[in-house]
C-alpha cells in the first residue's frame, strides 16, 4: 500500500463503496465517538488480527499470540488497544524486537487501556493468554454438553468482551479482517465465524491438533467468534448446514430444515448474502442468548428445538444480521437499535415470506406486548429514546421500537417503495459504520427527498430521538392471537381449564395466553392449570419459563420441583431472567429458593449472566466457577 493511500483511508470520513479487503473508513463525527474503547483510531488503529491460539481445557486460557496489522499516522508514537485482565508476557514487531507497552487502570467496564510504543512499526505481535474467568468464554465440564464425555468451549464477542481473549481494538466503528490458527486436543472440532479452511484439522503434535480460518471481509471484532467440543456437520443445502453435537445433530438439522430457503427468501428482499456460507451452529443450554449472529455461522441456543419449528423465527433473526449489523453496523452501542431493530424488522418480512402473513402477524402482534409493556416498565423515560445510552435501550425497545419504526415507515410509503429504499441502503453503507444520524440523513436524501408532507407525516426525529412512542405507530393485529384472546376471556371469567384446546399451538400462543392470566390465582386454580396442561414438566422452555413466573408470583409450593430443575437446565438470559426476578419479588419465600438454585446452576451460566445474577441475588457463596 502506498503511503498516499494509507493516509487517504485514514482521513476518509465515509467512503461510498469501500472495497472490502481495503481498510475500511472509521466515522469521525461527534455522534460516532465510541464511549466504550480507548482506542483512538483517528491515530493508529488495527486493520487485521492474526491469531495464533492454544485452548488449554485444564486451566481454562486462551494462549498464544495476536498479530496485528496496523494503519497510522506518520507522526504516530502508540497504538492503544482495549484490553481485559490479558496477562501479557511479551509485545514485539514482526522482527521480534520487543516494544515498550503498558495497561492503565481497570474499570469494571471497559477494561484497561493497553498502549504500545510502535515507533515505525505497523506489525505488531503479542505474546499472552486470557484470564480464567474471561467474560467472553464459556468453559463447559462435559457434564453440561449433551454428550457429557467431552468439554466444550464458546465465545461471545458482544458487546464489549472480546476483549477478555483477544487484544485489539475492540470497537464495533473499527473494522477488521482476520485470520486464525486455534490447537486443540485432537478429539475436540474447531468452528469460527469465518471461511473454514481445514474442516478437518491438522496434526500440532501428539494429542493435539489445529484448525485455520480465515474471515477477508473487514467485520467489527465482537463478530470474532470460537466453538470447540465434540461438533459434527450435517449439510441443509449447498450453501448451509448445521454444527452441533453427535447425539442431537439429526433432531437439530431436522428443525432447521428451512434455512436454506431463508437465506434465498432474505436475498430476494434485501439482496445478495455476502458472506459465502450460512451454517448454524448449536450449543450446549449453557448458551446466554437465542442466537448470536456470528458472520458465516449462527450460534443459537437448543431451546429453540422445540419439536414444531414455532422458534426458528431466531434462525431468520441472525440470519437478517448478515445485512442489518454485519454488514451495516451500529458505529457505536448507542445505536445498538440499528442492529437489533432493523434485524427485527427483516427477521418478520423473512418470516413473512415463508411462513405467511398471519404467522408473522403472530410474531409482530407479540413483539408489540412486549413494546407495551418495556414502555411501562422502563425506570425513565429516556430509557425508552431508541438512540441513547450505550448498552441500548431498556429492555427489547431496541427490538421492538425499533422495529415498529421501520414498519411504520413501511406502511406510510407503501412496501415497494420503502423495499427498494431499504435494499438500496443495505448496498450504500455496506462494510461501514452507522450512526442514527447518518441512517436519517441516508433515508431524507433517498426516500423523503424534501416531500414536506411526507416527512411531516414519518415524524422521524421523534421516533429516533424523543421518549415514548410516536402517534403514527402502527400495529399490526393477529387474528391467531385474537382467538386466544377471546379464549383467555372465558378462562379468566371462570371456565374449567379443561375446556382449552391447546392442539397445535404454536409457542407464541402458549405465551399470549400464560402471559394473559391474570397475575393472582388460587393455588386451586394454579393446580388445575399445571395438571391440565403438563405446564411444570413441560420441555419447552419458553412456555416453562413464563409458567414459573406465574406460579411464583402466588408462591405456588408445587412448581418447586420444576424450578430447581430447569434453573440449571437453561442458561438462556431472556428465559431464566424472568424465573429469577420473580423469585427475588417475592422476599424471603423467593430469595431462598432462588440461592438454593443458584448454587447448582451457576457453574452452568456464561461469566456474563454469572455477574448480572450475582449482583440481582447478592451472590456471596463464592465465585469460583
Ligand atoms: N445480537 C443479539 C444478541 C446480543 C444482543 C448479544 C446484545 C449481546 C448484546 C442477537 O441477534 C439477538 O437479538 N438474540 C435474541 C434472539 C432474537 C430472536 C430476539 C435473543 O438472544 O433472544
Ligand atoms: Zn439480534
Amino acid at each position: 500500500m502506498t503511503r498516499l493511500f494509507l493516509l487517504a483511508a485514514l482521513a476518509a470520513a465515509s467512503v461510498a463503496h469501500a472495497a472490502p479487503d481495503a481498510p475500511s473508513p472509521i466515522l469521525t463525527t461527534p455522534e460516532a465517538k465510541d464511549v466504550l474503547t480507548y482506542a483512538a483510531p483517528q491515530i493508529a488503529r488495527v486493520t487485521h488480527v492474526d491469531l495464533d491460539l492454544t485452548a488449554d481445557f485444564t486451566r481454562h486460557v486462551m494462549r498464544g499470540t495476536a498479530a496485528l496489522d496496523i494503519l497510522a499516522r506518520p507522526d504516530a508514537r502508540e497504538i492503544i488497544l482495549d484490553d481485559n485482565k490479558l496477562v501479557i508476557s511479551s509485545i514485539t514487531d514482526a522482527a521480534g524486537k520487543p516494544l515498550k507497552w503498558s495497561v492503565g487502570a481497570y474499570d469494571e467496564e471497559k477494561g484497561a487501556p493497553l498502549a504500545v510504543e510502535i515507533g515505525t512499526t505497523r506489525r505488531i505481535v503479542i505474546a499472552y493468554e486470557s484470564d480464567p474467568g474471561a467474560s467472553a468464554l464459556g468453559w463447559l465440564a462435559p457434564a453440561l454438553t449433551a454428550g457429557k464425555t467431552s468439554p466444550y468451549l464458546f465465545s461471545q464477542g458482544e458487546a464489549i468482551n472480546n476483549r477478555s481473549w483477544i487484544p485489539t481494538q475492540d470497537s464495533p466503528g473499527i473494522r477488521q479482517s482476520w485470520t486464525a490458527k486455534i490447537t486443540v486436543p485432537s478429539d475436540l472440532v474447531v468452528v469460527m465465524s469465518a471461511e473454514r479452511l481445514t474442516p478437518a484439522g491438522e496434526p500440532a503434535g501428539k494429542g493435539w491438533h489445529s484448525y485455520r480460518f480465515r474471515m477477508d471481509r473487514n467485520v467489527p471484532p465482537y463478530l470474532i467468534a470460537l466453538a470447540v467440543g465434540d461438533i459434527r456437520f450435517q449439510a441443509i443445502d449447498r450453501r448451509t448446514g448445521v454444527y452441533a453435537e453427535p447425539s442431537v445433530l439429526a433432531r437439530d438439522a431436522a428443525e432447521l430444515a428451512d434455512t436454506g430457503r431463508m437465506v434465498s427468501t432474505a436475498e430476494a428482499l434485501y439482496g445478495r448474502y455476502r458472506w459465502g456460507r450460512y451454517d448454524v451452529l448449536v450449543l450446549p443450554p449453557s448458551f446466554p442468548y437465542g442466537g448470536m449472529e456470528n458472520p458465516t455461522l449462527t450460534f443459537a441456543t437448543p431451546t429453540i428445538f422445540t419439536g414444531d419449528k414455532s422458534n426458528v423465527d431466531v434462525i431468520a433473526h441472525e440470519l437478517a444480521h448478515s445485512w442489518s449489523g454485519n454488514l451495516v453496523t451500529n458505529a457505536t452501542w448507542s445505536d445498538s437499535w440499528l442492529n437489533e431493530g432493523f434485524t427485527t424488522y427483516f427477521e418478520n418480512r423473512i418470516d413473512e415470506a415463508l411462513y405467511g402473513k398471519e404467522r408473522a402477524a403472530t410474531l409482530a402482534d407479540l413483539l408489540w406486548d412486549n413494546l407495551q409493556r418495556d414502555l411501562k416498565a422502563a425506570p425513565d423515560p429516556d430509557a425508552t429514546r431508541l438512540h441513547g445510552k450505550p448498552g441500548g435501550t431498556y429492555g427489547e425497545l431496541d427490538y421492538s421500537k425499533g422495529s415498529t419504526f421501520l414498519r411504520t415507515i413501511e406502511y406510510t410509503v407503501g412496501r415497494p417503495r420503502w423495499d427498494a429504499y431499504l435494499r438500496s441502503y443495505f448496498d450504500r453503507h455496506a462494510f461501514q459504520p452507522q450512526t442514527t444520524a447518518g441512517f436519517l440523513a441516508d433515508l431524507r436524501a433517498n426516500l423523503v427527498r424534501g416531500d414536506a408532507a411526507l416527512e411531516a407525516k414519518l415524524q422521524l426525529d421523534r421516533w429516533a430521538y424523543e421518549p415514548g412512542l410516536p402517534s403514527n405507530a402502527v400495529h399490526v393485529r393477529s387474528a391467531t392471537l385474537a382467538k386466544i384472546d377471546q379464549m383467555l376471556a372465558r378462562v379468566n371469567a371462570g371456565a374449567p381449564i379443561a375446556s382449552v384446546d391447546t392442539k397445535n399451538w404454536s409457542t407464541q400462543e402458549w405465551l399470549r395466553f400464560l402471559n394473559g392470566l391474570p397475575r393472582t390465582q388460587s393455588a386451586a386454580r394454579l393446580g388445575e392449570l399445571d395438571r391440565r396442561l403438563n405446564l411444570s414438566t413441560t420441555s419447552n422452555a419458553y412456555i416453562r419459563s413464563a409458567w414459573l413466573v406465574l406460579a411464583i408470583g402466588n408462591r405456588y409450593d408445587p412448581a418447586r420441583a420444576s424450578i430447581a430443575n430447569f434453573l440449571p437446565s437453561v442458561g438462556r438470559g431472556l428465559l431464566i431472567f424472568p424465573v429469577y426476578r420473580a423469585l427475588r419479588a417475592q422476599g424471603e419465600w423467593g430469595m431462598a429458593i432462588a440461592r438454593h438454585d443458584y448454587a447448582t446452576a451457576r457453574n452452568a451460566y456464561h461469566p456474563t449472566v454469572v455477574s448480572s445474577l450475582d449482583r440481582m441475588l447478592e451472590w456471596k457463596g463464592g465465585t469460583g466457577r
